[in-house]
């Protein structure tokens, strides 16, 4: 499974449910109350999780604009949409276009698991992009770099060490902010005038969670493999035991994400 398959976010997104944060999830929810007509930009909505998650928790008429620049994902976010809802695919690439997924009128930019993805210069832009509209951002999801394994192995600590400097590589946006993108975020923001309410979201996957675990188990493999610094017998060592675990049902796993509503001081 690619980090962006559909395969992928569908295996994720009852374990992303569940991590999201409900306090911010509430907060958002709040700040749109009564309203009788909402718009939210989706940035990077893969399959339309945001959506499936906030939809039920708004009110009045609801008009959703998907942005992401995979064709198959935007029509998969449009066929597993609730009934009622208002729905427009924006294809584009973020990294070339992000103006253009913000434009007309939205009343709230919403993201998931796409911050750790991206570049300070875009993370820049972004908020240039949303403080200049006076818009408030929804993001949810971004991974903040803690991995804690049970039972703990000797290699743990070098192979979570490789995955943290992966997920500083390019991932389309130039060099990616990866843990760091949550903290630089929220400063930004709020050195922009917003007020950020945050908290954790952090994944739990336990001893029953076989196939999530397999699956970000290799994914941890691989990019240890690409960073190159450890030898490939220690990182096999390594998944050979870590999945025998999984296996026998002795595994549980937290990947720590942080969540994060940011509203324009005294405007909304
Ligand atoms: C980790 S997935 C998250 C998807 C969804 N937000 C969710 O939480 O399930 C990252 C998403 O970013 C999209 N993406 C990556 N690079 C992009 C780019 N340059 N322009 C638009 N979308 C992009 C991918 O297609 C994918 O849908």
């Amino acid at each position: 499974m690619s980090g962006f398959s559909a395969e992928w976010l569908a295996l994720r997104e009852p374990y992303d449910a569940r991590a999201r944060n409900p306090a911010v999830l509430d907060a958002v929810a709040a700040s749109l109350a009564g309203r009788p007509s909402i718009t939210i930009a989706d940035l990077a909505c893969g399959t339309g999780s945001t959506l499936r998650m906030l939809a039920p928790r708004l009110s009045g008429v609801q008009n959703w604009r998907l942005a992401d620049n995979d064709l198959g994902l935007l029509a998969r976010a449009t066929a597993m949409a609730p009934r009622g809802i208002h729905v427009a695919t924006v294809p584009l690439d973020l990294n070339r276009d992000l103006e253009a997924a913000l434009d007309g009128a939205v009343d709230l930019v919403a993201t998931s698991a796409l911050l750790d993805l991206v570049s300070p210069p875009w993370l820049e832009r972004l908020a240039i992009e949303i403080a200049a509209r006076s818009l408030p951002i929804y993001a949810a999801l971004t991974y903040d770099g803690r991995i804690a394994l049970q039972p703990l192995d000797a290699a743990d600590a070098a192979i979570t060490a490789a995955v943290n400097a992966h997920q500083r590589r390019d991932k389309g946006f130039g060099p990616a902010l990866g843990p760091t993108a949550a903290p630089a975020a929220i400063a930004r923001f709020e050195s922009l005038g917003y007020s950020v309410m945050q908290g954790a979201s952090d994944w739990v996957f336990a001893p029953g969670d076989r196939e999530i675990q397999m699956e970000i188990l290799g994914g941890w493999a691989s990019a240890a493999r690409e960073i190159g610094d450890l030898p490939l017998a220690e990182i096999v060592g390594w998944l050979t035991r870590r999945r025998d675990l999984v296996t026998a049902g002795g595994s549980s796993i937290r990947v720590g994400h942080v969540d994060f509503f940011a509203r324009p001081m005294g405007r909304r």
